[in-house]
Formats: structure tokens, sequence, C-alpha cells
């Protein structure tokens, strides 16, 4: 059976795009809907363009009250039944009521090594601590906030004149990679992760 996969994001959507480009073929899953808290996402517009179902839930009419934007939220996602719901750059802190409803099912995508720089700035922070590398990590989603088993890493090279800028950009280019090879090993029923590393020199 064709998994369903919808799509939540906050950003340009460059994550997604790659997704919704690798689930085609023999691929198991389909995209069936990309998801915003940001109505004037760029990533909204790019999935619309190709045509996908897209849905935008502006999250700021409901203020601190993360519970009534997800309910507003789950509508849609229930609408779409997904069978995987894959957080590709998507900002909002979620609730525990939230994840344990799609525990199991649900994946991010983070800009660290995970367990290392948890939250925001991360590329900044590898650099201040003087990394020599850094990456992306692909995790299930668990309540406590970029935790959960992990998926997928891979690794890269951090450069002596890097700014959070260049060594973002390095890592992003293995997002694309990571993400979808993710993706299509989780929706077959695999659990055990994969290392991907560019950081030999
Ligand atoms: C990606 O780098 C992703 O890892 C990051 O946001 C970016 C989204 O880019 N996610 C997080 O920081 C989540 N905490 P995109 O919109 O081009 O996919």
């Amino acid at each position: 059976m064709t998994k369903r996969v919808a799509i939540l994001l906050s950003g340009g959507g460059s994550n997604m795009l790659k997704l919704v480009e690798s689930m085609t073929g023999d691929h198991p899953a389909r995209p069936v809907l990309v998801a915003s808290n940001d109505p004037g996402a760029g990533g909204l517009a790019r999935a619309a363009a190709l045509g996908l179902a897209t849905a935008a839930v502006d999250h700021r009419p409901h203020g601190k009250d993360r519970a009534a934007f997800e309910a507003a939220l789950s509508r849609h996602l229930d609408a779409a039944a997904p069978d995987i719901v894959c957080l590709a750059g998507f900002m909002r802190v979620l609730t525990e009521g939230f994840v344990r409803k799609w525990e199991g099912k649900m994946l991010n995508i983070h800009p660290s090594l995970l367990p290392k720089y948890k939250g925001l700035h991360t590329h900044a922070r590898a650099l201040e601590a003087g990394d020599a590398e850094h990456g992306c990590t692909v995790h299930e989603v668990t309540p406590a906030l970029d935790d959960g088993p992990i998926l997928g890493q891979a690794r890269v090279p951090v450069l002596k004149d890097d700014t959070p800028d260049t060594l973002a950009a390095r890592v992003l280019t293995q997002e694309h990679i990571l993400y979808p090879r993710v993706l299509r090993r989780f929706a077959q029923g695999h659990r055990d992760p994969v290392f991907l590393d560019t950081s030999v020199r």
C-alpha cells in the first residue's frame, strides 16, 4: 500500500521539494498535503505550483495557545489522513498531545549532529565551539524538542573560513540527500539509521 505523506514547513521549502521530487516511480510513498503555519511561506507557493494540495494555518491569531493552533492544523491533517508526517523546516514547537497523536509516524530534519545543538542557531554554535565537523539529523519526533530516535545523519567538514551561512549551505546540500533517503527507508518500514559522511578530506 502506498504511504501517504504530509509535509509541514515554515520557510522556503527546499527540503519539501526534494522529498516531493523523490516520491515518484517505485517509491513507496506519495505526497498528499503540504501545510504551513505561515501563509506567506515560499514553500507553500512552490508546493501549489507543483499541483500539490496545500493548507495555510496561520499560528498568529492563536497567540500563545499552541493547542488551538494545532487543532486547526489537525483538521487539515486529519482530512489528508497521512501515514507519515515530515517536518521540513517547520519552526513551531509542538505540544505533547499533538506529538503523541503522530508518534511513530512523524519525522523531523534538524541542522545539527544531534544530540548536539538542539534548538536554534545551530551553525553559529558549531562554529563558536570550534567543531571540526557539523551536519544534520533526521529523527522521529517525540515530545522533547529535537530528541527522539535518530533515523539518519550526514556529516560535513567545518572549513577554516566558514561563516554560519557557508556552513548552513554545506549542511543543506546534505539535508537534501539525507531526508529523501530516510523517508524512502522509513516508508518501507526501516528504522535503523543511515549515516552519510562527507567530512573525509
Ligand atoms: C533546514 O535547514 C532545516 O534543517 C531547518 O530549517 C531549514 C529549512 O529549509 N530546520 C530547523 O531548524 C528545525 N528546527 P527549507 O525550508 O529550505 O527546507
